[in-house]
């Protein structure tokens, strides 16, 4: 396959995770496989003919395997920077400083601590960036469109602004924006040095406006916002394929199974989300447990489907998660569970067509956040549910701000209020859970992600949407 190294690019993406990985198989060859998720689908609708370019970070031992041996799709250039760089910078920095910052995870009296490590491993994002920045430098055609996403990448619009004066750049965050109080723990010069390389864009975009005002108030510790532009692009859930794919045959098997587990005529209450922190399993599971205690007329006509698939496994914090995860689950299981009802059930293999089937057969969806950018699952469950669905979803998901209406709204911390939304859920009335579920749907649907790419490409080249 050709390399698309060298060529000049019109239209460039930049993100840690790229859109394919590979793998090596047994007998030598590579075998790639695409990843899912908006920005992948979004980046589509641009086609491969208009010289669009995706920069992102070798991860797997395949990965690095494909960037030796010079292979892999065009429209893709992995950057294999040495491990330990990206260990440091992915692991040590983006997702243990930036994402707890952002999601505001750090628990005093331990957390947190900006030492020497800190600074060794912040000297390895520096190099992490400017290892794209660069890359990109090489690859863009004059005048062209660079979308940056992320908190990965925080200090890239800046460095190749300073490379490159000619581009239009972007930044785009996935993520909450810290509130000014919550961000300044951050050391000063750390804090001036990433807003300022976000700054470096033409544009930055957020997924809510509460994310977006939260980082142009820390821009006043910088001076303001400049020239920058701010917008809000809501990520939408992507309704076609969603519908078709979630009605293949591996879907219907997996249902079938999914059916077997929870029981005839038995509820259920599903939430799929990856084993992070900030997606607050453990109190869902907690408020479940508060729901059986309360309402004992539920006992073995509910089950608490929880989908809960490993993420970030390097760090001891999102392994102690897991565990506590499983602990909790078992213990509900044991304490309430019937020889002919389980009331949790937990599976940690993640497998997408499961959760689609999960999804077809919620009758209640628990989405509780403790900080969310967006949450797409909450977009996702009821435009595949088959007979409708009712969302309980916190009030701290993006998602909220544009499905807030028509879902059962929680607070993430507060246990017995969530016990008591789990409730109303299972008890509404039939008419209003489907009248709801349609009009979530719509919302949810609103933007699509090709869309949403798009919108952000015309803003960035002042061109109408
Ligand atoms: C969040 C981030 C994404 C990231 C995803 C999965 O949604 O905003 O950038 O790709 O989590 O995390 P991972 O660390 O596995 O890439």
């Amino acid at each position: 396959m050709a390399s698309s190294h060298g060529a000049a690019h019109q239209v460039l993406v930049a993100s840690n995770r790229g859109p394919v990985s590979y793998a090596l198989q047994q007998d030598g060859s590579l075998a790639a496989k695409r990843g899912g998720g908006g920005l992948v689908s979004g980046l589509s609708a641009i086609g491969p003919d208009a010289g669009a370019l995706w920069v992102c970070s070798a991860l797997s031992d395949g990965d690095r395997e494909a960037v030796r041996r010079g292979e892999g799709e065009s429209g893709v250039r992995m950057l294999d920077v040495p491990a330990d760089v990206h260990a440091d910078a992915y692991n040590g920095i983006a997702n243990s400083v930036l994402w707890f910052v952002h999601h505001m995870l750090y628990q005093t009296p331990l957390e947190p601590v900006f030492d020497a490590e800190f600074r060794r491993q912040w000297a390895s994002y520096e190099t992490y960036n400017r290892a794209f920045a660069e890359a990109l430098a090489e690859e863009a055609a004059e005048g062209a469109a660079v979308l940056v996403q992320d908190y990965h990448l925080c200090l890239v619009p800046g460095m190749l602004r300073e490379l490159r004066p000619d581009l239009r750049i972007a930044h785009f965050s996935h993520t909450p924006w810290a509130p000014v109080e919550y961000f300044r723990m951050l050391p000063d010069d750390i804090a001036e040095q990433l807003l300022r390389g976000m700054l470096g864009a033409d544009r930055l975009g957020f997924l809510t406006r509460r994310w977006a005002e939260a980082f142009t108030a820390c821009t006043a510790l910088v001076g303001g916002l400049g020239d920058t532009r701010v917008g809000v692009h809501g990520l939408g859930a992507d309704a076609d394929f969603l519908r078709r794919r979630s009605r293949e045959a591996d879907v219907d098997e997996r249902m079938a199974a999914l059916r077997e587990q929870i029981g005839a005529g038995r509820k259920a209450i599903v939430r799929v989300d990856r084993t992070e922190l900030s997606k607050n399993i453990v109190r869902g599971l907690l408020a479940y447990r508060q729901l059986l205690e309360d309402h004992p007329e539920w006992h073995e006509r509910v089950v608490h489907v929880a989908f809960a698939y490993p993420s970030r496994q390097d760090l001891a914090v999102y392994r102690d998660y897991t565990a506590e995860v499983q602990r909790v689950a078992d213990e509900i299981n044991s304490r309430y569970g019937t020889p002919g009802w389980t009331p949790v059930v937990l599976h940690v293999q993640d497998d997408f067509a499961r959760s689609l089937a999960a999804y077809r057969l919620a009758d209640v969806a628990l989405v509780n956040p403790i900080r969310d950018g967006m949450n797409l699952v909450a977009k996702e469950v009821p435009v595949v549910s088959d007979e409708g669905c009712v969302l309980v979803l916190s009030r701290e998901a993006g998602a909220h701000e544009e499905l807030g209406e028509d879902a059962v709204t929680v607070n993430p911390y507060d246990v017995i209020g969530t016990a008591r939304a789990l409730h109303t859920a299972l008890t509404m009335p039939a008419g209003e859970g489907a009248e709801r579920s349609k009009r979530l749907a719509a919302s949810a649907t609103a933007l699509p992600p090709a869309q949403w790419f798009l919108d952000q490409l015309n803003a960035l080249l002042d061109r109408p949407s």
